[in-house]
């Protein structure tokens, strides 16, 4: 069915289109954009006072299967991105077995398009079993379909191999997306170092941590030439060496998460476990300078890293308790909350963070933007709606987030993928 969303604001940045327009869908492509177009036989859907956004692209989700189906699977975490407005999501290669061949990448492309839901794509892994030491076979995987690889949550330590992996990773054009973690500094820490972990008694990760991965992983972009987008950047030094590799032309993009932005270490105090992340929350200098990078242009992309963990993983002693929390449902609100409504980005550069950076880095045609052309794949967002995050309302098969309890702003009300309508009115 062709559908007309019509009289909403449009944001599109890939067309530097940011005002009331009417988006014409045709089968599963985005036929015109424009004022007053004719529906002509489509299902009119009024978009008045609502947002209208290329379909939002999460380029860091884990969607835990195979392997971890407790946690998560194609389907609850496809009905989560859905709620949360993406179209699109790139789950990482940590499943168990991971994603460290071809058989498994073909796995998941034909397993999740039984779920129906959103565009799910897949980074492969760098090395075998993640464990650092034996490239996986680059080529075969690339084939498949993996979009970037990664050991995400598994830095790569051995700075030669990571060197290795760049070289191969340039011939088939591929990202590395590097969890850059310094597994010697960062070593039982459970939270940032500093006077708060002290207090609770609690191993510290120090920044230098990050930091020096960082440093190292810019040196390797500039030695191989090769692509290298750095995850889920915490500390205001790792932007900042970001900004001046940029300006050296290295090739390198990145992200941060919702989290780094919206909270910091202090949100552990009462040893709250759905806070322990990994790279852990940080200071609230750190939270101002992501949002600097964000706003000149230093970090790409927002990407959720959303992981679930069950009760059981959560529910425990903090020291050994799991890392991460989910963020498909709350990204989004938490991005119009803490960035858009404190003037902090426009909502052209949060669609550009959300669904065009995220598709160029991952070489996504046809997505990322409104064009006509373009993949039907579209968020309404309404800024009216208000809700309080509960567990019960989650469609993400585990409750792990910190934002339980907080109020949001606005919701994503119309979640569209391929032309088909597969979220409206709060039901998947
Ligand atoms: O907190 C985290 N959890 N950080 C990671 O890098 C991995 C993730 C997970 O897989 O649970």
């Amino acid at each position: 069915m062709d559908i007309l969303l019509k009289g909403g604001h449009v944001v599109d940045p890939s067309a530097d289109l940011d005002s009331a327009a009417d988006v014409l869908i045709k089968g599963a492509t985005v036929a015109d954009v424009g004022r007053s177009l004719k529906a002509n036989g489509a299902k009119t859907i009024d978009c008045k006072g609502r947002i209208v956004l290329p379909g939002l692209i999460d380029m860091h989700t884990h969607l835990r299967q195979p392997g971890r189906e407790d946690e998560e699977t194609f389907i609850t975490g496809g009905k989560a991105a859905l709620k949360g407005g993406f179209t699109s999501v790139l789950c990482m290669a940590n499943t168990n077995p991971a994603v460290d061949n071809k058989s498994v990448v073909e796995y998941i492309y034909a397993e999740s398009a039984k779920a129906d839901l959103v565009n799910i794509y897949t980074v492969g892994a760098v090395t075998k079993g993640l464990e650092g030491k034996e490239l996986t076979e680059i080529g075969q995987i690339f084939e498949a379909g993996a979009k970037a690889l990664s050991d995400d949550g598994r830095p790569i330590m051995d700075a030669e191999l990571m060197r290795c992996a760049l070289e191969y990773a340039k011939m088939f054009g591929l990202p590395i997306i590097s969890h850059c973690e310094d597994l010697s500094l960062s070593r039982n820490g459970v939270m940032n170092e500093g006077f708060i972990s002290t207090k609770l008694g609690l191993k510290g990760v120090p920044r230098a941590a990050e930091i020096v991965m960082v440093v190292r992983d810019i040196e390797l972009a500039q030695l191989t030439g090769s692509r290298v987008h750095i995850a889920h950047v915490s500390t205001k030094e790792s932007v900042e060496l970001i900004r001046q590799a940029k300006k050296k032309k290295i090739n390198i993009t990145c992200e941060t998460c919702p989290h780094y932005f919206t909270l910091t270490e202090e949100a552990v105090s009462g040893f709250n476990t759905n806070a322990k992340v990994n790279p852990p929350l940080r200071t609230t200098d750190d939270a101002e300078a992501i949002k600097k990078g964000l706003a000149d242009g230093t970090i790409d992309a927002i990407a959720t890293d959303h992981a679930p963990h069950t009760e059981e993983e959560k529910d425990i002693e903090f020291d050994f308790a799991a890392s991460g929390m989910i963020g498909l449902e709350t990204a989004l609100p938490l991005v119009y909350m803490e960035l858009i409504g404190k003037k902090v980005l426009s909502w052209s550069q949060a669609a550009e963070k959300m669904s065009l950076n995220p598709a160029k880095i991952l070489r996504l045609s046809g997505k990322g933007s409104l064009k006509p052309g373009s993949d039907a794949d579209v968020t309404v967002f309404d800024l009216e709606i208000k809700r309080v995050v509960e567990a019960k309302d989650l469609e993400s098969k585990s409750k792990n987030t910190p934002f339980i309890g907080k109020t949001l702003n606005g919701a994503a009300a119309l979640t569209i993928v391929g032309g088909k309508i597969k979220f409206e009115g709060g039901v998947v």
